[in-house]
């Protein structure tokens, strides 16, 4: 059975017409923003629609389905697998003005919003009241609601609080003959049978458009301490030994474990206080947090580890943030190196640095090959590896290909996944056999089927 696209046609200049009399704002001009990801790709979006409403999302939904037009879900266009990326001539439907704050009920930590927020702009609403959002994410500062529910954004407090999928109360979402969903509990108990509103979250915006969220926000930690430390010698004996103490010192206040290896950290540049990256071999970023002083967690930690470690605290708001600029500078660094084969995955704590290993021992010597670097939420078992490719040399499809084969072979092997947490996307999906059985794929197929059966809804993605 295919899900992909079977009727879609292209967009045509009556179309524009038609749409303006179904959303107010309906743009065919300045639309590189849409048309363009942060890392250079060019899509063919020929129409952005802007709703303001459940109802405008509704009708341009309608329409393009009776026409055969498909449709790219547009976020805040932070994504890393290509996810905005039209192959064919497509309308953007972008939730960017449906950005309210609906309500924040401060007894129960839910805040109900509308999903073009930007999560920074609700991170900091919910401040106000002592509440957070139980994920964090480098991109805060444009990435959307919508967008992290689409994706089931992981990110850097997985460790503490678990996938997003597991705070979210109710959604509303909107599919693609134009039918709305109300699936919004209030209660977060709520066993009614079938939990419908899942299969929204982590379907990139396939199934329907997620326009309404309801989230349980936990408390927000007025103590927080971070440390950075360097440490040399081995992944195991060192990076896992060291977040084995964390966990046994820190505790249910540890909530965030991230890694970058020597590699990463010498491209980063100098660590805080001196310590030589080049030669450390790894550079661990622990935080803890708490209703209560969280700094003697961290002391009582750095005194476990061996005398050789070097490390440095930041417990005000300034230091921290320097230091947690160190750790998410490193995929910036590497963007800008050259293009990057980004891999993120997920393996068994024990496996998870060989995979680097032996991608270095295999490819590091090619002159196209620039730098090898892993580093990630090791907390969780996620491993960024990225490999930034020489500009100088042109894309090699049977290098990228191979490499491609090696990581998620050995993925396979060990019964890691493909994706932790970027999604699937355009980029992914020929390596979803790597992490899913044919009769899985079979049924995912079939649900999309289902749900969105002209295949109007990001065609060509996330579902194989
Ligand atoms: C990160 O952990 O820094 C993000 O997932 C982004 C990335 O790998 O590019
Ligand atoms: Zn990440």
């Amino acid at each position: 059975m295919q899900a992909g696209p079977c009727i879609l046609r292209a967009v045509r200049p009556s179309d524009f017409k038609n749409l303006s009399a179904l959303c107010a704002d309906i743009k065919v001009r300045d639309i590189e923003r849409y048309t363009s990801e942060w890392f250079g790709r060019t899509s063919n979006i020929k129409v952005v629609a802007r709703p303001r409403s459940v109802h405008e999302v509704s009708d341009v939904l309608k329409y393009c389905n009776s026409s055969g037009i498909g449709v790219t879900v547009f976020g805040g266009n932070t994504g890393l697998v290509g996810g905005t990326m039209a192959e064919r001539s497509e309308v953007a439907i972008s939730t960017e003005f449906m950005n309210r704050f609906l309500e924040i009920d401060v007894s129960s930590g839910i805040a109900t919003v509308e999903t073009g927020l930007i999560l920074q702009n609700l991170q900091e609403r919910l401040a106000i009241h002592h509440l957070t959002t139980p994920y964090d994410l480098g991109a805060r500062g444009s990435c959307t609601i919508g967008g992290n529910l689409a994706t089931n954004a992981g990110g850097i407090n997985f460790i503490r609080h678990g996938p997003l999928r597991a705070h979210v109360v109710g959604i509303e979402a909107v599919l693609a003959n134009g039918d709305v969903l109300d699936l919004m509990s209030k209660s977060r108990k709520d066993n009614c049978g079938i939990d419908l509103k899942q299969i929204f979250i982590g379907s990139e915006g396939t199934l329907g458009i997620i326009t309404k969220a309801r989230i349980h926000c936990p408390s927000l930690h007025q103590y927080r301490s971070v440390a950075l430390i360097s440490l040399k010698g081995d992944f195991t004996s060192t990076v896992l030994e060291t977040l084995k103490k964390a966990k046994e010192t820190i505790g249910e206040s540890l909530s965030a474990f991230e890694f970058i290896d020597g590699e990463g950290a010498e491209l980063v540049g100098p660590l805080p206080s001196g310590m030589d990256p080049k030669y450390s071999g790894f550079a661990v970023l622990v935080e803890a947090s708490g209703s209560a002083s969280v700094s003697d967690k961290i002391e009582n930690f750095l005194e476990q580890l061996p005398d050789s470690v070097e490390g440095v605290v930041g417990s005000d708001l300034e230091s921290m943030s320097k230091l947690w600029h160190y750790r998410e500078l490193l995929p910036v660094k590497m963007a800008s190196l050259g293009h990057n084969l980004k891999y993120d995955i997920s393996l068994p704590q024990r496996e998870l640095y060989k995979l680097v290993e032996g991608i270095r021992l295999r490819y590091a010597n090619r002159p196209d090959v620039l730098k090898i670097v892993g580093y990630g939420h090791v907390g969780d078992g996620n491993l960024h590896l990225n490999v930034a490719l020489d500009p100088q040399f042109e894309r090699n499809p049977s290098l990228e290909s191979d490499m491609s084969h090696s990581v998620y072979s050995y993925v396979s092997e060990c019964g890691g996944s493909i994706s932790a947490e970027h999604g699937i996307g355009r980029d992914k999906l020929e390596q979803l056999f790597f992490s899913k059985p044919t009769v899985v794929l079979e049924y995912t197929r079939a649900l999309k089927k289902m749900l969105d059966p002209n295949g109007i809804l990001n065609p060509g993605r996330t579902i194989l």
